[in-house]
């Protein structure tokens, strides 16, 4: 079988039929489109039948079909879609009373460009990032052309990213109190050119902090050590301090504690002993008070140091006093949540059934014991009375 596939018969076959089904093909596809025509959405659209000689009757098709949506062809042989929307688009032909092919275009519906909504990101001194979203869904492809200029300043580009619709620029005149980006967006129905003030010092709101741990202190039963880095996108430098603030509370608690450090670590001093705690990092310029805090880091869960050996949390009052919590749902969390305390739960069991089980050993066994006594006991009796009923009977009355 094999040699029949590679024999030359064979392949002149094959290579006969591949010939003949992509000429097939050409003549289907004799009708390909010279190019594309743009159309507003809900308006009436006009397509020529290229450079035809007018008076000449012609025929339009839709996708190789004769059905077209609601029309009109005027005296020049144009087409007129009427109110067109999203399901008129499509290759268009036209054809003179023999057949041939005269001009063919394929038809794109859409909207001209809206304003945008944009907002901008300042991570840090030396960047501004701004992003938009349309507010009209135009259904066309687009292009952006983003600059942005300080007040009185010249105008710079601001680095378009097509794809994700955001523009970038570097050190920004950060002293200026005001600024301005605009941004054009471009399709091939129009333009439409959108405006935004702003103030950077206002704007600027670091990235959250990083690397956040959260340790026991050991020996330490209501310490916790928090820790982290700076976010990586704000120079460390001292010439842009950061504010830190830290939060925290027992897991189930409405009520947060909050400690402010310019370090990159703190000492938690009255965590609830025994409870796990939620603990959050976030992050401000410390000199610029009009600036924003970071987000919150995700939420670090961490119990203080404990001893192992009195597994049972004493709450003392103290710290409830700080904490107003339902200790109820509290201490129940806590427990699934150990498996030390589960692991214990098991040993113990384990050591409960072992010393039942010698109980009742011991128990049995003692039954046994006391049963066999007595009957020796007994069968001791009746062999005394036996010898004693004898020896009075062998006493002579
Ligand atoms: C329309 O024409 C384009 C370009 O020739 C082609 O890629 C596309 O498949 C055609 N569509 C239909 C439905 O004929
Ligand atoms: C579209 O054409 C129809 C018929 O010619 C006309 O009545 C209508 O006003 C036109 N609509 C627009 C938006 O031009
Ligand atoms: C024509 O083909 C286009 C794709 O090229 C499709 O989107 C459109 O719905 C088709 N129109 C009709 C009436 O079949
Ligand atoms: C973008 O805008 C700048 C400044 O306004 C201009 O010089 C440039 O030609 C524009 N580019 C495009 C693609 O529109
Ligand atoms: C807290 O943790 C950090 C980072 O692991 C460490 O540098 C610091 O010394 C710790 N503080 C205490 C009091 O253990
Ligand atoms: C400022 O933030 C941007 C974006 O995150 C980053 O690319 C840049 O390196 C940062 N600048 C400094 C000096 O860290």
């Amino acid at each position: 079988m094999p040699g029949l596939w590679s024999s030359p018969v064979c392949l002149t076959v094959i290579w006969f039929l591949s010939w003949s089904l992509r000429s097939s093909c050409a003549q289907i596809w004799t009708d390909e489109v010279s190019g594309v025509q743009y159309g507003r959405l809900d308006s009436n659209v006009t397509l020529a039948c290229g450079k035809s000689p007018t008076g000449i009757p012609v025929v339009w098709r839709l996708n190789r079909s004769s059905a077209l949506p609601w029309h009109r062809v005027t005296s020049d042989g144009s087409l007129v879609l009427l109110q067109v929307d999203q399901s008129a688009q499509g290759n268009y032909s036209c054809y003179d009373d023999r057949g041939l092919l005269l001009h063919s275009v394929r038809l794109r519906l859409g909207h001209p460009p809206g304003l945008l909504s944009i907002s901008c990101q300042v991570p840090n001194h030396t960047h501004v990032r701004c992003s938009w979203l349309e507010s009209v869904k135009t259904f066309l492809p687009a292009e952006y052309n983003a600059s942005f200029r300080g007040n009185g300043q010249e105008w710079r580009p601001c680095i378009v990213d097509f794809s994700r619709k955001h523009c970038d620029v570097d050190h920004p005149a950060f002293w200026q109190t005001i600024h301005t980006l605009r941004v054009t967006e471009t399709n091939a129905l129009g333009f439409e050119t959108t405006y935004v003030r702003f103030q950077l010092h206002k704007l600027l709101k670091p990235d959250p902090p990083e690397s956040v741990l959260a340790q026991q202190l050991e020996g330490y039963p209501k310490r916790l050590n928090v820790s982290w880095n700076f976010p990586s996108s704000w120079p460390l430098h001292d010439a842009f301090p950061l504010m830190f603030q830290i939060r925290y509370r027992p897991q189930g608690s409405m009520y947060w504690s909050e400690i402010y450090s310019e370090d990159s670590s703190v000492v938690i001093f009255d965590a609830l002993a025994g409870h796990i705690h939620q603990v959050q990092v976030r992050a401000r310029d410390e000199v610029n008070s009009e600036s924003q805090w970071s987000e919150w880091t995700p939420q670090l869960l961490i119990r203080p140091w404990e001893v192992y050996t009195t597994p049972d949390p004493v709450d003392d009052g103290f710290s409830d006093y700080f904490f107003p919590v339902n200790t109820e749902p509290e201490t129940s969390t806590a427990k699934s949540h150990n498996p030390v305390h589960e692991d214990e739960g098991n040993l113990g069991l384990v050591i409960l059934l072992v010393l039942f089980s010698v109980v009742i050993l011991t128990t049995v066994l003692s039954l046994v014991f006391v049963v066999w006594m007595r009957q020796r006991r007994r069968h001791h009796a009746t062999k005394q009375e036996l010898t004693s009923m004898v020896k009075m009977k062998s006493l002579p009355i």
